[in-house]
């Protein structure tokens, strides 16, 4: 028999319905989006070609690596990479211009996807003259500073975006076990969960939500074991059992999954004798599979030729940096392994996926070009006091005997010594302009030694290399430390290459020039990393591990005289000896037999002092 409905039951299940949908209505937009997202990867993929793939999954310099910029719509090129090499324009307009052009001819083709334009901007927009350039990671690390870290990368997508790219090859988030390696100051810590948050902050200023015109896509390099290779050699081996990898590597990916990183770089090193790049355990299973990475893992300089060709995208590899050559031997290389079934079609579309994913996400179809309004904010009093803020708080102190520090900003006459006193490419490392940064001024950057001057009233004499014998100052400040490098430049391989766990002769002498006529001498280190300096700290009154604060030099001279406290706390323990090198020590790692001679998180203020 028809029973007929009441009102009530017949609109019941649509107010549930509606009370559903309004209640989830927040935490499902994200999903919803991700859905709709999806929907059009998967429309896109299906009217790919081949050749329209294995495009999408390279990647080439915007100078080199193709005959003409046609070949970015013949070859159907995925992204560009500006790194060491001639710069796209002389000022930022042309930069804009220079990828507008290659994204027109992107968008020129029968699906015209958008390019990713990627840079390795691993502290500011470093490959821009007049950025705004940050201290290194490790300056970073010893802040302790997450919503200080989070603003910089913001600061730094901006920048990145201003000249015209979408994607930076940052944060670094290796945990260095040996300062011998090369690339210690790219990396936050040698503590995993110093370095876990710091990764979450610099992801999240860096990406944003994604979509809008300030931020940029964020990588997380480089997967995994980068900074724990035997010996510290770059791109070497490293004996950690999986465990151990688990344990002290994986959270800051893990961290970086979750605050939705668009890209991975697996790493040049091997694990046990098994490349990085080939490693199908942990690029497809660990992170891909079980960490739930649904973003690009993309492969470093000419990783496909380097190690093992279609093996990489086998072990889960998506995109290429198809450099130096690489090119049409990658894209060959892969249509054939396709046909001769040696690489499924399903790896090749979750390839492609999760480029296109990251295209969508970033609202490239919508939104391909830079934006020309954001370039008079490159290098701005506003960004730069944020940087001057990160210098000044990532100052470690060491040792201040007597009161030393701050000095009276009253002295009649103060003495600098040291090149690294006066050169904003020595005071800022690796990655500074050129790959292996520079040892000129570069434009817009303060030295610390023009900090200096800017603090005090005092007569301050340059003494660039202690060649003068200014013995009747009130102080000497003496800036000493290690010349730029980058990568394997950087490894110190025990007498086999110029760079010493210790200060240059050259240097040692400044200080004891000074140090042995009593005058009140302070040092200020500028390094990479600790360096092998007990003698220096106990012969100096005061000492300060500077790291590479890049551009704003007179935030080291704002805390010196004191308008501002030391905050800044050891990213590294601190070697006492050369022969504790070996290994490291501390709380973290094996040989703990070894005590450094500061721990890590050591830092005095002028509170305790
Ligand atoms: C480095 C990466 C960098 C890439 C692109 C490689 O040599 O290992 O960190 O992102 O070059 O410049």
């Amino acid at each position: 028999m028809f029973k007929s409905k009441t009102a009530s039951e017949i609109y019941l299940p649509f107010i549930v319905f509606l009370l559903l949908i309004l209640s989830g209505c927040k935490n499902n937009t994200n999903f919803n989006e991700d859905l709709i997202i999806e929907k059009k990867v998967d429309s896109l993929l299906n009217l790919m070609t081949l050749n329209e793939k294995i495009g999408q999954m390279s990647q080439v310099r915007h100078f080199a690596d193709m005959n003409s910029d046609d070949d970015i719509a013949t070859k159907f090129i995925g992204s560009v990479i500006h790194t060491q090499g001639p710069n796209p324009g002389k000022d930022a307009l042309e930069w804009q211009n220079r990828f507008k052009a290659l994204q027109e001819k992107a968008l020129s083709t029968r699906l015209g996807i958008p390019l990713l334009f990627g840079v390795d901007a691993v502290h500011g927009q470093n490959t821009f003259q007049g950025a705004t350039i940050f201290p290194h990671n490790i300056g970073l690390g010893a802040t302790q500073n997450t919503t200080l870290v989070k603003k910089a990368a913001q600061i730094t997508a901006l920048e990145v975006q201003a000249t015209g790219f979408n994607w930076t090859f940052s944060p670094c988030v290796a945990i260095p076990f040996n300062e011998k390696w090369g690339r210690v100051y790219e990396a936050f810590s040698e503590n995993t969960a110093l370095t876990t948050k710091m990764a979450k902050a610099s992801i999240e200023g860096l990406q944003g939500n994604l979509k809008d015109s300030l931020t940029v896509m964020a990588t997380a390099k480089h997967f995994i074991g980068d900074g724990a290779t035997d010996f510290g050699v770059e791109g070497g081996n490293t004996s950690l059992s999986m465990k151990e990898v688990a344990e002290k590597l994986l959270p800051p990916y893990k961290a970086a999954v979750k605050a939705k990183v668009g890209a991975i770089m697996v790493s040049f090193n091997s694990l046990k004798g098994i490349s990085m790049h080939a490693h199908n355990v942990l690029v497809n299973d660990t992170l891909k599979k079980n960490l739930g990475f649904d973003g690009v893992v993309i492969s470093d300089w000419k990783g496909y030729s380097r190690f093992g060709k279609i093996d990489i995208i086998n072990a889960g590899v998506d995109m290429v940096m198809a450099v130096d050559g690489d090119l049409d031997v990658f894209q060959n290389g892969l249509k054939d392994a396709v046909k001769n079934n040696l690489v499924t079609m399903d790896r090749i579309n979750d390839a492609v996926k999760r480029i296109l994913r990251q295209k969508f996400r970033l609202g490239l179809f919508k939104n391909p070009y830079p934006t020309p309004s954001l370039i008079s904010k490159i290098g701005s009093l506003n960004h730069r006091n944020k940087a001057k803020q990160a210098v000044r708080e990532s100052l470690v102190l060491l040792k201040n005997n007597n009161n030393t520090l701050p000095i009276h900003k009253n002295l009649k006459k103060i003495v600098v010594v040291g090149e690294h006193a006066n050169n904003t490419g020595l005071q800022s490392g690796g990655w500074t302009m050129f790959w292996q940064g520079t040892g000129e001024n570069y434009k817009g950057a303060t030295t610390i030694l023009e900090g200096i001057k800017n603090n005090t009233i005092a007569d301050v004499i340059y003494d660039k290399e202690a060649t003068e014998n200014h013995f009747d100052a009130d102080i000497a400040i003496i800036v000493v430390g290690e010349t730029p490098y980058a990568e394997m430049f950087g490894d110190i391989t025990d007498g086999k290459g110029d760079r010493k766990l210790t200060l240059s002769k050259k240097h040692q002498k400044y200080i004891a020039k000074y140090t042995e006529k009593g005058v009140k001498t302070v040092v200020i280190l500028i390094s990479g990393r600790p360096l092998v300096t007990t003698k220096q700290i106990n012969s100096s009154d005061a000492f300060i591990a500077a790291w590479l604060p890049g551009s704003e030099g007179d935030g080291v001279a704002e805390v010196l005289f004191g308008d501002y406290d030391f905050k800044g706390k050891l990213p590294h323990s601190w070697p006492k000896s050369v022969e504790d090198f070996n290994g490291k020590y501390g709380v973290n790692f094996w040989d703990k037999s070894k005590k450094p001679l500061f721990d890590f998180g050591f830092g005095l203020t002028y509170k305790n002092n």
